[in-house]
């Protein structure tokens, strides 16, 4: 059977100021203070968008980024004002600062490739030596990356961030502090849960001059997870940890010839292949969150968001 997902929307609201869409969602500006942002399924791998969308991955990604949105806003203010649908958020429009503050764990992908190729300085932050690969460092570290409007983005660093003038140091000594706590936070919660959160990347924004959360957080597709009981064992032995992130699409694509270099092809995505990752994202939501998915139908599934979204519209305004 084919499977079903949600590829792409193409609503027109009411008050619609703006439509932008990213590599995975697709962003309604409403008046000029709120967006509304369906996450689609998706997939991106290496700056690429893959060309078939893996069911329920926009209902996951959405549902792991509101719980933690809930649950870390005593920490830092964020952008959600409500959820009204499995593949839909409503929030506070900010200007998003054009960085991706990474943080850091354990020597992990990219940080791995560096420090592999003989680097022990990875965006101005000095690696131990005697390292290998899915170590953990002794303490999380901040690996900031520019968010290009167009292209792949590009390892920076807090010294870099300050002398092209981004943002103001007040604002980058918040955000780094406030990066670590939310780290933090996603690490308690990880362990509790039997898994270990590896690295993430946090966005933020200003609105009215205050720096905010934004985005997406702990998601499967911003952070990396490993399963916390066998992690010492696998280490140990030398073995590749257990994957619960989007790592297994990069790997997979990696054997098979891509790595999103110019000329490359992306290597034929099966119908049993979508399932196989479709039931990775879900059996990291269980792990996650500690029950199923509930999945939503994908019947009417157009007419079904936009009801939602024009209802969640209408309770704003009241
Ligand atoms: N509250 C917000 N205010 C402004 N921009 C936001 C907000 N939340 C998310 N964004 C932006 O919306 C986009 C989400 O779509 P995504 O598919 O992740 O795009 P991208 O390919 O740019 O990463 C991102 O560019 C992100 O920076
Ligand atoms: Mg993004």
């Amino acid at each position: 059977m084919q499977t079903q997902s949600l590829t792409s929307t193409n609503f027109y609201f009411q008050n619609q100021t703006s439509f932008y869409r990213g590599k995975v969602r697709d962003v309604y500006g409403i008046g000029n203070d709120k967006l509304i942002i369906v996450a689609t399924d998706r997939i991106s791998a290496f700056d690429h968008v893959l060309p078939k969308s893996i069911p329920f991955k926009g209902q996951v990604l959405t549902q792991v980024a509101n719980l933690f949105l809930d649950l870390t806003s005593h920490i830092i203010p964020n952008w959600k004002i409500s959820n009204p649908d499995p593949h839909v958020t409503i929030g506070w429009k900010c200007d998003a600062i054009p960085i991706e503050f990474v943080v850091r764990n354990y020597l992990t992908g990219h940080a791995w490739r560096v420090y592999k190729s003989g680097g022990r300085v990875l965006c101005g932050v000095n690696l131990p030596e005697g390292m290998k690969e899915n170590d953990k460092f002794p303490h999380p570290i901040i690996t900031p990356a520019t968010k290009a409007t167009s292209g792949h983005d590009e390892d920076t660093s807090y010294e870099e961030i300050l002398s092209k003038n981004i943002i103001s140091k007040e604002h980058l000594d918040y955000l780094y502090q406030k990066s670590i706590e939310l780290f933090n936070f996603g690490t308690e919660y990880a362990t509790k849960q039997g898994l270990i959160l590896v690295d993430t990347k946090y966005e933020f924004g200003i609105k009215y001059g205050q720096p905010m959360l934004i985005d997406e957080i702990h998601t499967p597709d911003s952070s990396r997870f490993f399963y916390l009981d066998s992690y010492e064992q696998l280490q140990s032995e030398g073995k590749p940890q257990k994957q619960l992130s989007k790592e297994f699409v990069r790997e997979w694509l990696m054997e098979n010839g891509f790595q999103g270099l110019e000329g490359q092809l992306i290597p034929n995505m099966t119908e049993e292949w979508l399932v196989n990752i479709s039931s990775r994202y879900l059996e990291l939501y269980k792990a996650m969150v500690g029950k199923d998915l509930e999945k939503r139908s994908y019947s009417d599934i157009y007419e079904k968001i936009e009801q939602s979204i024009l209802l969640g519209i209408s309770s704003l305004e009241n």
